[in-house]
């Protein structure tokens, strides 16, 4: 029995799976790998088809970086809303591979965009969830100055789910660099507080500090390994937790 599993009469396992821009281009320099998008939907697609409630929040990094566009100039809010707008063409392309991978989705939109999407309606996600279907969530926040991480934990926090995945192309949290520092060691389970003192960049601060206030788990982990987030999804230990406590 995995922590997946739930328990006769308890409601379904829910989870909220953060995929970044990045993941999603697999060795590419820019945009979506369609491989990697299929992929993804595969894996999702069998977690559900398990019984386990996804949600997606998607970054958008892969086509546009807001951040990196005002550090070259442009207004912060002006390039914060074009990262949301690259956000929907994920979400998009992610609703296309998992719909030909014959999962249901839905794709909300936190900035209205009704001939696209569905606005984002928190009781409507719910119920979409319930009903088997994978919502994807798009648009961040809808607000500039909030990461997609944010979004994310904002969005497990309010639709009860279990836990945060957040899918990246590194294998959990390390106390340094481990591009840079070859000697990093990792983590397989870190306190909120721990990585806030740290100053660890595996998430923004923004992100777990809400994390922290709602009690809600985050697993950090590679994607880039096959079976994942699969595994990820079940609840199998893989990468790095993020919880209370800890002092590391
Ligand atoms: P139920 O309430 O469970 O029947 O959910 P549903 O999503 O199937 O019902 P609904 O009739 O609301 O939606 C049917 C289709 O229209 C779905 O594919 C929705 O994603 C889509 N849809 C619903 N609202 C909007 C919207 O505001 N904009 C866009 N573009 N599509 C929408």
């Amino acid at each position: 029995m995995t922590d997946a599993t739930p328990s006769p009469g308890a409601p379904a396992r829910r989870v909220l799976l953060k995929l970044s821009g990045e993941a999603l281009m697999g060795s590419r320099a820019y945009g979506i790998d369609p491989t990697v998008t299929r992929a993804i939907a595969d894996q999702v697609r069998e977690a559900r088809d398990e019984g386990t409630e996804v949600a997606v929040v998607v970054g958008g990094g892969n086509i546009f970086r807001g951040l990196a566009a005002s550090e070259s100039g442009m207004d912060r809010s002006t390039g914060d809303y074009m990262g949301m707008l690259a956000t929907v063409m994920n979400g998009l392309a992610m609703q296309d591979a998992l719909e030909q991978a014959g999962c249901p989705t839905r794709v909300m939109s936190a900035i209205a965009m009704n001939e696209i999407c569905e606005p984002y309606i928190r009781r409507r996600a719910m119920r979409h969830l319930e009903k088997g279907r994978v919502v994807i969530m798009v648009a961040g926040t809808g607000n500039p100055y909030f990461t997609t991480d944010t979004a994310a934990t904002l969005r497990a926090v309010e639709i009860g789910a279990h836990v945060i995945l957040k899918a990246t192309r590194v294998d959990g949290v390390y106390d340094a660099d481990p591009e840079k520092e070859p000697d990093a060691r990792r983590f397989t389970r870190i306190g909120y507080t721990d990585l806030l003192a740290k100053r660890l960049n595996a998430l923004d601060a923004t992100a777990v500090s809400l994390a922290m206030d709602n009690e809600m788990p985050i697993v950090v982990f590679d994607m880039t390994q096959e079976g994942n987030i699969a595994r990820a999804v079940r609840g199998e230990r893989i990468g790095t937790l993020i919880t209370g406590e800890v002092t590391a």
